[in-house]
């Protein structure tokens, strides 16, 4: 097993990619806290670990709220009686305007993508130095490898969470504690539908959501959206001591789109 005795946080779990890799995680021998806004979707994720002998534990709140996003640290680690590694997940695609942006909106995934995770990332540090070194693994995406003309804000966003990992490896670098991104490309889960139906991705909020998937993934150079599970395989890489020697990597997950 990958991940034989370790105990990390998975943020944004209970769907798509984040179920995926704490899925994955637990059967590579992780105990694995199950953090999301969805306390029954959470509740599911741990039931379908626990089934299966893994160890896992949910914690439902509002990653918006800082005390929520720092707590979940502490209480993984008197769990678990410890923490090596984080994967903050959690995002959000924003407004796709920008002539008429929605500020709420922009507020809303600056919480998500950006601030959450620096809460979330200040708890876990001492946490991962007491076990000597650790991982953290952020999500970005490929609008945070090249400018997306549907999402300059989501663009802004993601290449903030990719200059933050670069920084931040670099600063933790002695201290073993490895710090590296994933930048998907489309991945077939729920997010993917909110993102291509915001108005002004493409005119007027379109009618058939499922079409408006298909003409977009169709483009992707393998004609198809990822499976959340492709993704959790590269998570599970970076997060394992497989991947000793990597950090700061913003590592493109997208059949090719950003090459
Ligand atoms: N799906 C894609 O095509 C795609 C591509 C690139 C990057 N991403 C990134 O992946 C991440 C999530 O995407 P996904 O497709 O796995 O999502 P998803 O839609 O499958 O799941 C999102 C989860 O986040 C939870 N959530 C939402 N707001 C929350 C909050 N305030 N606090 C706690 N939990 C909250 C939801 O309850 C849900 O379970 C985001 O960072 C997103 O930007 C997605």
């Amino acid at each position: 097993m990958r991940l034989a005795g370790k105990i990390g946080i998975v943020t944004a779990a209970a769907s798509g990619m984040g179920r995926a890799g704490a899925l994955r995680f637990a059967r590579e021998g992780a105990a694995v806290a199950v953090v999301d806004l969805d306390d029954e979707k959470a509740q599911a994720v741990v039931q379908e670990i626990t089934r299966a002998g893994g160890k896992a534990l949910a914690l439902a709140g509002d990653l918006r709220r800082d005390d929520f996003a720092r707590e979940i640290v502490g209480r993984t680690a008197s769990a678990f009686g410890g923490l090596d590694f984080v994967w903050n997940h959690v995002g959000h695609p924003g407004p796709a305007a920008v002539e008429g942006v929605d500020m709420a909106e922009f507020e809303r995934a600056v919480d998500l993508n950006l601030r959450t995770v620096l809460v979330t990332t200040d708890a876990a540090i001492p946490e991962l130095r007491r076990r000597g070194g650790g991982a953290l693994l952020y999500t970005a995406s490929q609008s945070g490898i090249q400018g997306s003309a549907y999402s300059p804000v989501y663009s802004a966003m993601k290449f903030g969470v990719v200059g933050f990992v670069r920084a931040l490896a670099k600063r933790l670098v002695r201290e073993k504690i490895r710090v590296n991104v994933v930048c998907p490309g489309m991945v077939d889960t729920p997010m993917l539908r909110v993102f291509v139906s915001r108005p002004d991705s493409a005119g007027p909020r379109p009618n058939d959501i499922e079409a408006v998937v298909q003409q977009s993934t169709a483009l992707n150079p393998t004609g198809r959206a990822a499976q959340p599970e492709e993704i959790a395989n590269a998570a599970l890489f970076l997060i394992s001591d497989e991947a000793s020697f990597i950090t700061g990597v913003a590592l493109p997950v997208d059949g090719g789109a950003t090459a």
